[in-house]
């Protein structure tokens, strides 16, 4: 709790005083646990709800756990009542997981106390039937657990997320309205296999939960999986970006916006989402094969010779040698072995032209130019993006796609770019900077003959 504002400290003690109140009214007013019915089912109810919260799954949404512990929620709302669904919901509070820290614990038990209680409440107030349902009740439970789960759902939401808000010392990253829709869809898709629980426990009594629940929970495990291994995935592209920028101080960023606006041509020609994932891993990885080339080239005032520059020219092969055993990259070793192909033939390393330049490559070659253009270089300051657009046209049908250059002048429009902060001097002797880009299209590197 230190460190954390005070607002988030006083919304932390209103959250759970109300909880801690609710919970010690219900447990030591007589009378009040009447309504939960056989404590067996409970019992039952909690430890299901526990084992459920002891394992969320984390969304691609920073911050965002969901669990299929909602659904065992929902189904207390209607087995055990309001009461009993306070009771299963404060005991998030013990969940098995390890170094989640007590005061995250407490509002989590607390939190999910107050949404099952009010939901309860609401449950019962338009009608619902507290208890094991009868297999012809089934129809009208339907009606009352519809509105309790759609309490139950913005009052959870809105109590985590003011949390986070309060906890948050910075201004807070919103979350993509994608994500929330996805976070909503997660949250009812639990509510409907809440009321499946609630509705079996007539015939199959606790069993319900297993037959409903686990493959529910196999596939919420594999679907964690996937995150997980996705998120491994995406720090080592980043470590290796990492690499190829601390070779020169002005293209740090250059491979993260370089996927950006790879992403964004991409999208706008209708790629898959298989394929958007590959070109923004190939956008990332573009340059990897700088690493291959002498610092000392890459950082030369002046002409360089033939010798030099066909080693400048190698970088696209020496990328794809040293990536060539990372498996998920697929198509993404096209665009880093051919971005810096050209459309009519004279590009490198393999001269091809035209629709032989894999796709991936012919989008990465205007979205490297562009971010090359619109970023300060030792030599010259970022280029606006009306510069860099009008020399992507210019360009057009000599060096990068036409189709490209449309595609992302159209993405342009409908997504502003933000161009990269002003790069102050790099620290004297302590950061390498590259005299020229290779990628600027508005400065060729110079060649001189001979070595
Ligand atoms: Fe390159």
């Amino acid at each position: 709790m230190r460190g954390l504002p005070w607002p988030a400290k006083a919304y932390l003690v209103v959250v759970i005083g109300a909880a801690a109140a609710l919970v010690g009214n219900i447990v030591v007013v007589p009378g009040q646990l009447a309504g939960v019915g056989e404590y067996g089912t409970l019992l039952v109810l909690a430890l299901l709800f526990l084992v459920c919260e002891s394992m969320p799954t984390l969304l691609n949404v920073e911050q965002f756990a969901v669990s299929v512990s909602f659904s065992a929620a929902l189904a207390a709302v209607v087995l055990v009542g309001p009461e009993g669904a306070a009771i299963v919901g404060l005991t998030a509070v013990v969940s098995v997981r390890p170094g989640l820290p007590l005061v995250k614990r407490l509002f989590n038990g607390a939190q999910f106390a107050i949404c099952g209680y009010a939901s309860g409440k609401v449950y019962e107030f338009f009608g619902g039937v507290t208890g094991v349902p009868e297999v012809n009740d089934f129809e009208a439970l339907v009606g009352p657990y519809a509105v309790a789960a759609a309490l139950f759902v913005p009052l959870n939401i809105v109590l985590t997320l003011t949390m986070v808000r309060l906890a948050s010392t910075e201004r807070a990253e919103r979350m993509p309205a994608r994500g929330m829709a996805q976070f909503l869809l997660s949250y009812f898709g639990y509510a409907t296999f809440g009321l499946l629980v609630a509705g079996l426990w007539a015939t199959v009594a606790s069993i319900s939960a297993v037959l409903v629940l686990l493959p529910l929970f196999i596939a919420r495990w594999a679907f964690g999986q996937y995150h997980a291994q996705q998120r491994s995935y995406d720090a080592t592209i980043a470590a290796l970006c990492q690499a190829v920028e601390t070779k020169d101080y002005y293209t740090r960023g250059h491979c993260t916006r370089v996927s950006l606006a790879s992403t964004m041509i991409a999208q706008e020609i209708g790629m898959g989402a298989e394929r958007l994932r590959a070109i923004r891993y190939a956008g990332m990885l573009h340059d990897v094969g700088k690493l291959g080339v002498p610092t000392k080239v890459l950082q030369k005032d002046g002409p360089l010779t033939e010798e030099e520059f066909a080693a400048i020219q190698l970088h696209p092969m020496r990328g794809l040698e040293i990536v060539r055993g990372i498996d998920f990259l697929d198509e993404a070793f096209a665009g880093i072995m051919h971005h810096h192909e050209r459309h009519d033939g004279r590009g490198y390393p393999m001269g091809l032209a035209g629709d032989e330049i894999p796709e991936f490559a012919r989008v990465i070659a205007v979205a490297d130019a562009f971010d090359s253009m619109t970023s300060d270089r030792s030599y010259r300051g970022a280029r606006p993006v009306e510069v860099a657009v009008a020399e992507l046209h210019k360009g057009a049908g000599s060096q990068f796609d036409p189709e490209m250059v449309a595609a992302f002048v159209r993405a342009l429009e409908r997504e502003p770019w933000q161009p990269p902060r002003k790069a102050s001097p790099p620290p004297c002797d302590e950061t390498e900077t590259t005299t020229k880009d290779h990628d600027d299209p508005t400065m060729p590197i110079e060649v001189v003959g001979g070595s």
